[in-house]
C-alpha cells in the first residue's frame, strides 16, 4: 500500500484576507463544501489503495488539521508538529524518516500538497498506478500537467525518453522560472507544470536528500529521533530541526537528481495559490463574474466578489477582487494576484 504524506505547514498568504495567521489557506472552504485540507485526505481514502496518511504540518495548526481529520472521520498515521516552518525539504525529510521506520525503507509515499483542488476519476488513478510502478523501481516520480500559459509560480518538467508503461525520465527541472524564461519554456512545447505531488519510496528520497541536501537530511534525522509522542503527535525536537535550512524539495532535490521521472498527468488539477485561481475554478454568472457569500454585482464583468459577513455591493469594476472576511477587505486586480503575499509582508503582525 502506499503512505499519503499530506504536507500542510504552509501559510497561503496570496489568499488574504480569507487566509490568515491563525487559519492557513489549507484550512478554509475555499472551494465547495470541505476545506482543502479535507479534500486532499478524501482523495486518499480507498484503505485498499492508501495506508492512514500522515500530516506534516506546523505546531499552530495541530488542533486544526486533528479536528478536521476527526470531522471527515479519517483516522491519520501521525501528525508531525514543526515549531519553525524549515520549508518542504525538511518537511519531506522528517517524512520520509517516520515512514522508512514504520513501514520500511521500501515502503511508498505519494507526497500531497493541501493547496490544490484536484478531481480523482480514472484518469488520476491510472497516473497514480503508474507512478507507483515506477516508484518501486527507485524512481521519484512527479506528475505532468500540460502548462496552459507562462506560469512563474510552477516547477517546469522537461519530458526526456519513456521508460516504459507511459513513464518518462525527466531531463530538466526548472523550478519557478522568471517570465521570460517561462515564455521559452512554454514556446518549447517540451515542459509541463509540476503538479507539486510526487511519488518516491522512502529510501529513495532519503538517498537523494543524503546526496544533494546533507544538512536538512542529517537535520529532519536528529529532530525526528529526539521527537516526543503523544497521541497522534509527533513534536520534533525543535533545536535540531531548526537547524535544517530553509529550501524547497523542487530546488534541493528534483532540480538535481538524475533519478526523476515524470508520469504525464491529463488530469482536472488547479493549485489554489492565489485569488485569480479560485476565479478561473469558479461558477461564473453570465458576466464572468464569481460571487460567494453575503454579495452583490452590478455592471461589473470578469471579477471576483467575495464576502464572509458584512453585504458587499460591487459596481462598474473589470477584472478585479474584492474580498471581505469578517474583519479585513482586499481589493486588486486579479491580473496582478501573486503579489497579495508581498502585500500580506508588510501588515502588521495580526495579518
Ligand atoms: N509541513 C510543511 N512545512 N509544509 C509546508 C511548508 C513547511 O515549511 N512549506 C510549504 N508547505 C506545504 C504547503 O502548505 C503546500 O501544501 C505544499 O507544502 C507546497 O508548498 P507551496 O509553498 O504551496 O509550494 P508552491 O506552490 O510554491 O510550489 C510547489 O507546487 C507547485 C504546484 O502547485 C512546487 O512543487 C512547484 O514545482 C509546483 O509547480
Ligand atoms: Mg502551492
Amino acid at each position: 500500500k502506499i503512505v499519503p504524506v499530506i504536507m500542510a505547514g504552509g501559510k497561503g498568504t496570496r489568499l488574504w484576507p480569507l487566509s490568515r495567521a491563525t487559519a492557513a489557506k489549507q484550512f478554509l472552504k475555499v472551494v465547495g463544501d470541505e476545506t482543502l485540507f479535507q479534500s486532499t485526505l478524501s482523495r486518499v481514502s480507498d484503505s485498499k489503495v492508501y495506508e492512514a496518511p500522515l500530516v506534516v504540518t506546523n505546531e499552530e495548526f495541530r488542533f486544526l488539521v486533528a479536528e478536521q481529520a476527526r470531522e471527515q472521520g479519517v483516522a491519520l498515521s501521525g501528525i508531525v508538529l514543526e515549531r519553525t516552518a524549515r520549508n518542504t525539504a525538511a518537511a519531506v525529510a522528517v517524512a520520509a524518516r517516520v515512514v522508512a521506520d514504520r513501514f520500511g525503507p521500501e515502503a511508498r509515499m505519494l507526497l500531497l500538497p493541501s493547496d490544490h483542488a484536484i478531481t480523482v476519476n480514472d484518469t488520476y488513478r491510472d497516473c497514480i498506478g503508474k507512478a507507483a510502478e515506477a516508484a518501486r523501481a527507485g524512481k521519484l516520480v512527479t506528475f505532468g500537467i500540460t502548462p496552459t500559459e507562462p506560469a512563474t509560480g510552477y516547477g517546469y518538467i522537461e519530458r526526456g525518453a519513456e521508460l516504459g508503461n507511459g513513464v518518462h525520465a525527466v531531463s530538466r527541472f526548472v523550478e519557478k522560472p522568471d517570465a521570460e524564461r517561462a515564455e521559452q519554456l512554454l514556446a518549447s512545447g517540451n515542459y509541463d507544470w509540476n503538479s507539486g505531488m510526487f511519488l518516491f519510496s522512502a529510501g529513495a528520497i532519503i538517498t537523494e536528500l543524503e546526496r544533494y541536501a546533507p544538512d536538512v537530511m542529517a537535520a529532519a534525522s536528529a529532530a525526528v529521533a529526539k521527537a516526543t509522542r503523544d497521541f497522534d503527535f509527533i513534536r520534533l525536537d525543535a533545536a535540531a530541526f531548526a537547524a535544517a535550512p530553509s529550501i524547497s524539495i523542487d530546488y534541493a532535490v528534483m532540480e538535481k537528481t538524475p533519478n526523476a521521472a515524470v508520469v504525464p498527468a491529463p488530469i482536472i488539477w488547479s493549485d489554489l495559490g492565489s485569488w485569480d485561481a479560485v476565479w478561473k475554478i469558479g461558477d461564473s454568472d453570465g458576466q464572468g463574474n464569481v460571487v460567494k457569500g453575503n454579495a452583490t454585482v452590478h455592471d461589473t464583468r470578469n471579477s471576483l466578489v467575495v464576502s464572509r459577513h458584512n453585504h458587499l455591493a460591487v459596481q462598474g469594476m473589470e477584472g478585479v477582487a474584492v474580498i471581505a472576511s469578517e474583519d479585513a477587505v482586499f481589493v486588486g486586480r486579479l491580473d496582478n494576484a501573486q503579489a497579495v503575499g508581498a502585500l500580506v509582508k508588510t501588515l502588521a503582525a495580526d495579518r
